[in-house]
């Protein structure tokens, strides 16, 4: 397995043997990784503040715990003047960038409501603030629309590379297709946007070809940005009667560490997030995310009170803590991994910038 590690391209046969490597390989693997990380990206960690402000959804993903289906969640929608103190007190705070997140709506008023909290953003930070936007699938118009109001990234994730598996994952029908989501990943690129994708990881039925077919899908996709951890079955969905199916949740931290560690081996210079879900697992888990290749967090800014209703996943950390809680949390945090925080800097994924720079 060793050779592996020194490949310059890996294929499919060869991901499939790291994502089932042994422990002693996988200690080669993930200081493989993080050999690379500190080469190509340094040991800087970036902070993008996330602003989880509404868990309204008109989608019904059977993995997620806020999805329209879910009678049992109180439904909250922040005010934009809340909205705006949270990025108020990420810019405060040197985050350098925030994160809109909430669930899928796509309603001209919407649309407008998210133009307008784009433009007052980047006014109230003397256009210092980063934005990204996690909104998901909208029409090319409206991501054009945000794209000139200040928006400079965009997450989406593809959930699985795999057709036939994203299809289990979700109801069938047209709010829920496999094409417009690709599609809407087209189009974010080619308006200009830094696109960041990702998958879930130890999904039922998923197996390590599927694994190892998103890795394949992420390098060939090109994409700037990755956020991917491990799925946490919540009871209140309907994928939860499969639960008997999963990995245990240690091996299923353990996989997407490897996912994350390979992945930092295939795409030496993109952002990759260290993903809340890994702490989840495992109160530890981000800061291993860090020590394997990753180099992006998303601190949670969103106010105390309405956390426990953005439950996307059962034991999503950092529930009952306030923003000011997780900023003096995750400094001591990262420090105890070797990496630095990039305060005040954007850190934008350099993969970006080096496709835009003039042959
Ligand atoms: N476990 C892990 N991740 C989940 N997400 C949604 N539900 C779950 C779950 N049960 C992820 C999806 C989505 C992102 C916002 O949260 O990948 O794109
Ligand atoms: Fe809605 Fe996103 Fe959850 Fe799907 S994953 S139900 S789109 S919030
Ligand atoms: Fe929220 Fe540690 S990051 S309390």
């Amino acid at each position: 397995m060793r050779d592996l590690l020194n490949k310059n391209y890996l294929e499919k046969q060869d991901i499939i043997t790291l994502l089932s490597a042994n422990e002693e390989d996988t200690k080669a693997l993930f200081s493989k990784a993080s050999e690379i990380k500190e080469k190509h990206v340094g040991n800087k960690v970036y902070f993008r503040g996330l602003i989880e402000f509404s868990n309204i959804c008109g989608k019904n993903c059977y993995y997620c715990g806020i999805r329209a289906g879910n009678n049992n969640v109180n439904r909250y929608n922040l005010t934009d003047d809340e909205i705006l103190d949270c990025a108020r007190f990420a810019y405060e705070n040197h985050y350098a960038s925030v994160v809109l997140q909430s669930g899928e709506l796509a309603n001209e008023v919407f649309s407008k409501r998210i133009e307008n909290l784009l433009t007052e953003i980047k006014h109230l930070s003397n256009n210092r603030l980063g934005i990204t936007l996690s909104l998901g699938e909208q029409s090319e118009e409206v991501y054009q629309r945000w794209f000139n109001a200040g928006c400079h990234r965009y997450l989406l994730r593809i959930e699985s590379a795999n057709k036939e598996l994203f299809q289990k994952i979700h109801p069938n029908n047209e709010h829920h297709s496999f094409e417009t989501r690709l599609n809407c990943l087209k189009m974010l690129k080619k308006i200009g946007y830094q696109v960041g994708t990702g998958v879930m990881i130890g999904l039922p039925f998923q197996t390590l070809e599927d694994l190892a077919d998103d890795l394949l899908f992420l390098r060939e996709f090109d994409v700037d940005m990755v956020g991917m951890g491990p799925y946490i079955e919540h009871p209140d969905t309907p994928l939860y009667e499969y639960r008997d199916l999963l990995l245990p949740r240690p091996e299923r931290l353990q996989l997407g560490l490897k996912m994350i560690a390979i992945l930092r081996i295939m795409m030496k210079d993109i952002n990759i997030a260290a993903a809340t879900a890994l702490q989840a697992i495992d109160p530890m888990g981000r800061e291993k995310g860090i020590k394997v290749g990753a180099n992006i967090i998303m601190p949670n800014v969103t106010p105390g009170e309405y956390r426990n209703s953005y439950k996307l996943y059962s034991d999503k950390p950092c529930t009952d803590e306030n923003p000011d809680d997780c900023t003096q949390c995750l400094e001591a945090r990262i420090s105890m991994t070797g990496n630095t925080i990039g305060f005040d800097e954007w850190g934008d994924s350099k993969h970006f910038k080096e496709k835009k720079r003039p042959e």
